[in-house]
């Protein structure tokens, strides 16, 4: 395939334009068994890569979202619980027990449908790559059928899924008298059953949760295994998850919302990226995240949208991007890179996030002339095309007219 006539081409690759974005004006791209092959200015593809071409009518090319940090699978939802926070309820990590007992009722079929749904939404708003973590289960099994759910909706024309085991989400209902109990649990039988079925382990470090004793019993465990770790840290309050995740070398640390200084240069000095989920913060009344301190000093940002039924109930990163910019204070370019190449960092998919010969050939025409309107124009449904392994998964209604009318 051959993209051509891009108005802005968002490399995330400074060898093929300017700033850390890689922005290049007027250009094309070509892509073969799924890969980007070549970038180059428009008009000008060499010989032989041309294949089917798709004229970009001059708008702006990005990357795919890389979305690092999701839990799709669960049943039902909390709405009555998101109305009693606006009358001023707090969140409380609590709700997440009424999650798993819909989850613990529901069928293999109705979670996967209820996954591919959200997937097919992602996909929709520009997403390429889900991370999915399991978490509402609770139980060998369920834990074990929620990551099976994940890996069983695996298709072409979805975004790439990556998942994330994360039994270590609260202590059940019926384990509450002894969370030690199932914490062994946990890292014995639990991680046995899906640890085949997961390329991570995350745990969520936190009052009310799991402290870290217990988080790092529990990142061992998973490590043990073979899998690469990450923590839910320091979201409802202060707390030892950033500290935890740079010891242990975690790849990310999540939500982060209360830092102090000296997790900030914790996490600097270890290379843990830093995922900031401002839907959260936007559904739970928290406040923002330290998202310029934290680059201040030096750490890498990722933005997702953790997508879940309780604290953040959107599957949208141009969403995302917007509230980085107007509450976080990054800039659109910083904002773009971090839904994109910082995703990709945080789930060390390497070549993921960026468009290079080589990468893979995941990315979205946006129906807009710059990536500045993804913060420009919220809300507004912005992926015109969405190309992944160098096919086009979707379009929106309409789109290939634009095209031809270009
Ligand atoms: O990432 N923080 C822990 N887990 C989820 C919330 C889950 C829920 O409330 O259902 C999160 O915000
Ligand atoms: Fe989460």
């Amino acid at each position: 395939m051959l993209l051509d006539n891009i108005g802005l081409l968002i490399s995330n690759d400074p060898v093929h334009g300017e700033g850390r974005l890689g922005l290049r004006r007027d250009a094309a791209l070509a892509c073969a068994d799924g890969r980007v092959v070549w970038i180059g200015d428009a008009g000008k593809a060499p010989e032989g890569t041309a294949g089917d071409r798709v004229d970009a009518a001059g708008r702006c090319v990005l990357p795919g979202f890389v979305d690092s940090h999701t839990h799709l699978v669960f049943a039902g939802d909390r709405a009555q619980e998101f109305a009693a926070r606006l009358a001023g309820a707090a969140y409380a990590a609590g709700g997440i027990r009424s999650t798993v007992a819909a989850t613990r009722a529901a069928s293999d079929a109705a979670l996967r449908a209820n996954a591919r749904r959200l997937a097919v939404e992602a996909l929709r708003q520009g997403t390429t790559t889900l991370e999915v973590k399991s978490g509402y289960g609770l139980t060998v099994d369920d834990e074990r059928r929620s990551l099976v759910a994940a890996e069983q909706i695996a298709h072409p024309g979805l975004p790439h899924l990556v998942t994330t085991f994360l039994g270590a989400h609260v202590v059940p209902t019926e384990s509450a008298d002894d969370p030690d109990g199932y914490v062994r649990l946990v890292t014995g039988p639990m991680l046995d059953a899906c640890a085949p079925h997961a390329a991570w382990c995350d745990v969520f470090c936190e009052d009310g949760a799991f402290d870290a004793a217990q988080s790092r019993a529990v990142l061992e465990a998973g490590r043990a295994r073979g899998l690469g770790l990450r923590v839910h840290a320091n979201q409802l309050g202060p707390g030892p998850g950033a500290r935890l995740a740079a010891e242990v070398g975690a790849s990310a640390a999540d939500h982060l919302t209360h830092l102090s200084d000296a997790d900030i240069a914790v996490l600097a000095e270890a290379g843990v990226v830093a995922t900031l989920l401002p839907g959260v913060e936007f559904s739970t009344r928290a406040p923002w995240a330290p998202a310029r301190r934290l680059l201040d000093a030096g750490v890498t940002v990722a933005l997702a949208t953790d997508c879940n039924p309780g604290t953040s109930y959107t599957s949208s990163m141009p969403m995302v991007v917007a509230w980085a910019c107007r509450e976080y204070g990054l800039t659109p370019d910083e904002a773009v890179w971090a839904a994109t190449a910082g995703g990709a960092a945080a789930l060390a998919l390497e070549g993921h996030g960026t468009l290079r010969p080589g990468a893979p050939a995941d990315l979205v025409v946006l129906d807009a002339p710059t990536h500045i309107h993804l913060a420009y124009r919220p809300a507004v449904p912005l992926a015109g095309l969405v190309v992944r392994g160098g096919r086009v998964v979707y379009s929106m209604p309409g789109d290939r007219e634009k095209e031809q009318q270009a």
